[in-house]
């Protein structure tokens, strides 16, 4: 546990022009690629599974066994497809990340591509975010343009063509069986598994599909070395991450840390509850993910120990309410985004919307 921020896919979002590729390059961007590409695909698998890096869409599955359940290449292609869907009510993560600095995702997808043997990788954004769809779509052809995507990438003779689509605006699009058909043109409905996007995904062809923060946290593992990553965080959840604290805080915003960081710890850095209130409830992980009280602000923010409390550490959306705020009127606000963003094909969310 750590009481201290960790600044890192955050560390220059306060710089006038932080989202250009000048700034990224004068803090260390595109390093890693050059790192990545002097070594076997293989051993980038390797470096991600032995980085314990889980995750960050939500499920917390170890990335780097993820991409090591590929088949053989067998000549066809391979997709890499970046969720950047952020529809959870609270989530508020990769937003910013991809409007303060999206060369770290572009980065991170290159150096996968390479580790899986991908040609062409897709980002589906959130259909309501144009303007990150705008920045990504500049960040896109300034990689082109600086010879970081397309052919013979940097003399290696590696291809790879990065297309950024834009959703239509549905909270179910994020299920990333639902965001493969949905970017294949069809109505975005979750499909049957198996098979697994790892077998049969994009047009049934083998596919990687990942949150925008795992593969933006990939950079600053391949440049500074797993044993840097596995430094932070808890033993079954290393690493660092955003906690996006929201409501009723004095100091809301993104605060990059280690997993296992308390809220407690947290709050004393946002300035705590607003003056004059008390903290009455919390989510950890965004309004799926079942909601803690006072007595849990000193359970550590990692996978294993909101799961043994009793919730899940989810997006890391931590929504703060105090007493003026009813339960009941925000769980029945959920529950009605919840009933019409359904698909119909669980019950929970199929439930009839409350009045
Ligand atoms: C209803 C639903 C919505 C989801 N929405 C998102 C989302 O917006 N972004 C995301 O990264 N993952 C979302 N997920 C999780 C994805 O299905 C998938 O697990 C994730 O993209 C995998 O990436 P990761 O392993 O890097 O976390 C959602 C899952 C469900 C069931």
């Amino acid at each position: 546990m750590s009481t201290e921020l960790t600044p890192i896919l955050s560390k220059f979002w306060d710089h006038p022009q932080s989202w250009t590729l000048e700034t990224y390059e004068a803090n260390d961007g595109y390093k890693a690629l050059r790192k990545a590409l002097d070594q076997p695909a293989a051993d980038l698998v390797d470096m991600a599974k032995g980085s314990g890096l889980r995750g960050r869409g939500g499920a917390g599955f170890p990335t780097g066994l993820k991409w090591g359940f590929l088949p053989p290449p067998d000549g066809g292609p391979r997709y890499l497809v970046i969720n950047a869907d952020e529809s959870e009510p609270g989530t508020c993560k990769d937003v910013p990340l991809m409007m303060a600095a999206p060369h770290f995702l572009i980065e991170g997808m290159i150096i996968t591509s390479y580790a899986i043997g991908c040609e062409h990788a897709f980002i589906y954004v959130r259909g309501e975010v144009v303007h990150v769809y705008r920045r990504l779509m500049k960040a896109v052809e300034e990689a082109y343009a600086a010879g970081y995507l397309g052919k013979d990438i940097m003399g290696t003779g590696l291809n790879l063509d990065i297309t950024v689509h834009s959703g239509a605006g549905a909270y179910i699009c994020g299920e990333e069986t639902a965001l493969l058909d949905s970017l294949e043109g069809r109505r975005g409905q979750p499909r049957l598994k198996p098979p697994f996007p790892a077998v049969a995904g994009l047009y049934a062809r083998p596919t990687v599909v990942n949150n925008v923060e795992s593969i933006a946290s990939v950079p600053p593992i391949v440049l500074n070395g797993k044993d840097w990553f596995t430094g932070m965080g808890t033993e079954k959840s290393q690493g660092f991450g955003f906690f996006s604290l929201s409501g009723h805080v004095t100091r809301p915003g993104q605060y990059e840390a280690p997993l296992g960081i308390t809220l407690r710890e947290l709050l004393d850095m946002a300035g705590g509850i607003r003056e004059g209130h008390q903290l009455k409830f919390w989510t950890p992980g965004g309004s799926s993910t079942p909601i803690f009280t006072d007595e849990h602000l000193d359970v550590p923010l990692d996978f294993d120990s909101v799961a043994a409390a009793g919730s899940m550490l989810g997006t890391r959306a931590l929504q703060i309410f105090d007493e003026t705020t009813s339960v009941v009127r925000a769980v029945s606000r959920w529950t009605d985004f919840y009933a019409h963003e359904s698909c119909g094909k669980c019950t929970p969310a199929a439930k009839a919307p409350s009045g």
